[in-house]
C-alpha cells in the first residue's frame, strides 16, 4: 500500500464519511471542505473531489488545486453529480485526471484510485531515475574537467538542470534524497542533494522557470573547487584538523576562479560559488561578507548546502534526522536569514509559501 494522504474534497462531508472510510484503505484521508487551505501536503499521493461542480466555490477550489499541482503527477478522480457530455468537460477542464458518476460505490472509487496510483507512480520514480542519471553525468563531467584543469564548458551541466526540476517536481524532493543518499561519493551525494533541495526551494518559492535554472545550476558546480582538494583531505572521515580544515576552506574561491577562466559562467553562479560559505554576521569564508553584501541567492544557497550536509548519509556516521537539521538551522539565527530558513523549512514539507 502506498504510504500518503489522501484528500476527500467535499461539499457533502455527512453523505461522503463512507467513502472516506474506504479511502482509508489507500491511504490516510483527510475530508477537507472547498473553503479550506491545505497546507500539510508534503504526502499527498492523491485526490477525489465530491463536489457540484457547477458551483463557484468548487470551481474555484480545483483550479486553486490544479494550478498548486500543476506538472506534478497526482490522480485528482472527479465524482460527477451529473454525468452529461459538458460536466465530464468541465471536470477535465479543472483537473480531474479521471471520472465517475458520484452514485459508484465507495469501493469502485478505491479501485480506480489504486489504478490512477499504479498508472501515475513509475512516472515520477522514472523522473528521478532519470534525473540523477543525467545530473550525475553532469556533475562527473564537470568534475573531471575542473581536475584535469581544462577549461569548464558550462554546455556540459545545461544537460542536468531539467532532469532536476523535472525530477523533483514530478517524482518528489524525497524520492530524490534517498536516490541520491545511495551514492557512495561524497562530494558527488552532497551536490546532488544541494541541487535536489534548491530545485524543491526554487519550485516553492515559485521562481520563474528561467530563475529555476539559474539557481539550480549554481546549486549543481557550488563545490566545483572541490576538485583541486586533495582526496585525503576531501574524503577524510571524521574531523579534519586546521591545517587541513584552512587548505579545505580554498575551494569556493578556488572553485570562483575555475568557473571564471571558463568565460563562460553567469554572475549568479560565480556568486555562489565564491560566497555559499558566508555568513550574515561576517564569520563566514573567503571574503567575510556581512549583512547586505551577502546577495539573496548565496542566502538561500546557504541554507540548501547546510541543510545537505547535516543529512548526508555517510557510511561510518548514523543519519541525522531531518527534523533535528532544520532545529539547527533554526539555531543559526544572526548567520543565516530567519525567514528564509522558515520557508525552507516549508519548502521541505511541501507547503505552500
Ligand atoms: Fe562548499
Ligand atoms: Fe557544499
Amino acid at each position: 500500500m502506498p504510504e500518503g494522504t489522501i484528500v476527500l474534497v467535499t461539499d457533502r462531508p455527512d453523505r461522503s464519511a463512507a467513502l472516506a472510510r474506504a479511502l482509508g484503505s489507500v491511504g490516510r484521508c483527510e475530508v477537507v471542505g472547498t473553503d479550506e487551505r491545505w497546507t500539510r501536503d508534503a504526502a499527498l499521493i492523491g485526490v477525489v473531489a465530491d463536489l457540484t461542480l457547477t458551483r463557484p466555490e468548487a470551481s474555484t477550489c480545483l483550479r486553486a488545486l490544479e494550478k498548486r499541482y500543476r506538472g506534478r503527477a497526482l490522480p485528482v478522480i472527479g465524482l460527477l453529480r451529473r454525468t452529461s457530455t459538458e460536466s465530464l468537460r468541465h471536470a477535465k477542464t479543472l483537473g480531474a485526471t479521471v471520472c465517475l458518476p458520484a452514485y459508484v460505490p465507495p469501493d469502485t472509487v478505491v479501485a480506480a484510485l489504486f489504478n490512477q496510483l499504479e498508472a501515475f507512480g513509475p512516472v515520477g520514480e522514472a523522473a528521478v531515475v532519470q534525473g540523477v542519471a543525467r545530473a550525475g553525468e553532469a556533475l562527473t563531467s564537470l568534475l573531471a574537467e575542473a581536475r584535469a584543469g581544462s577549461r569548464i564548458r558550462m554546455q556540459t551541466v545545461e544537460a542536468g538542470l531539467t532532469p532536476i526540476l523535472t525530477a523533483v517536481r514530478e517524482g518528489g524532493l524525497a524520492r530524490w534524497l534517498d536516490t541520491v543518499w545511495t551514492h557512495d561519493d561524497a562530494t558527488y551525494q552532497h551536490c546532488l542533494l544541494v541541487a535536489g533541495l534548491a530545485a524543491q526551494f526554487a519550485l516553492h518559492l515559485r521562481f520563474r522557470r528561467d530563475d529555476q535554472q539559474r539557481f539550480v545550476r549554481a546549486a549543481l558546480v557550488h563545490d566545483v573547487g572541490k576538485a583541486r582538494i586533495p582526496l585525503p583531505i576531501l574524503n577524510k572521515p571524521g574531523r579534519l584538523s586546521p591545517d587541513e580544515a584552512a587548505v579545505m576552506r580554498t575551494h569556493a574561491a578556488l572553485g570562483h576562479d575555475i568557473l571564471k577562466a571558463g568565460g563562460e559562467c553567469d554572475a549568479f553562479t560565480l556568486d555562489v560559488v565564491r560566497h555559499h560559505h558566508e555568513f550574515l554576521d561576517g564569520s563566514g569564508y573567503p571574503d567575510r561578507l556581512a549583512g547586505a553584501a551577502v546577495s539573496d541567492g548565496v542566502r538561500l544557497m546557504t541554507i540548501c548546502d547546510i541543510y545537505a550536509a547535516l543529512t548526508e548519509r555517510r557510511p561510518y556516521k548514523t543519519p541525522m534526522p531531518m527534523r533535528e537539521a532544520m532545529t539547527i538551522l533554526q539555531s543559526m539565527d544572526g548567520k543565516l536569514e530567519a525567514g528564509l530558513v522558515q520557508s525552507f523549512g516549508r519548502a521541505l514539507a511541501g507547503e505552500r509559501p
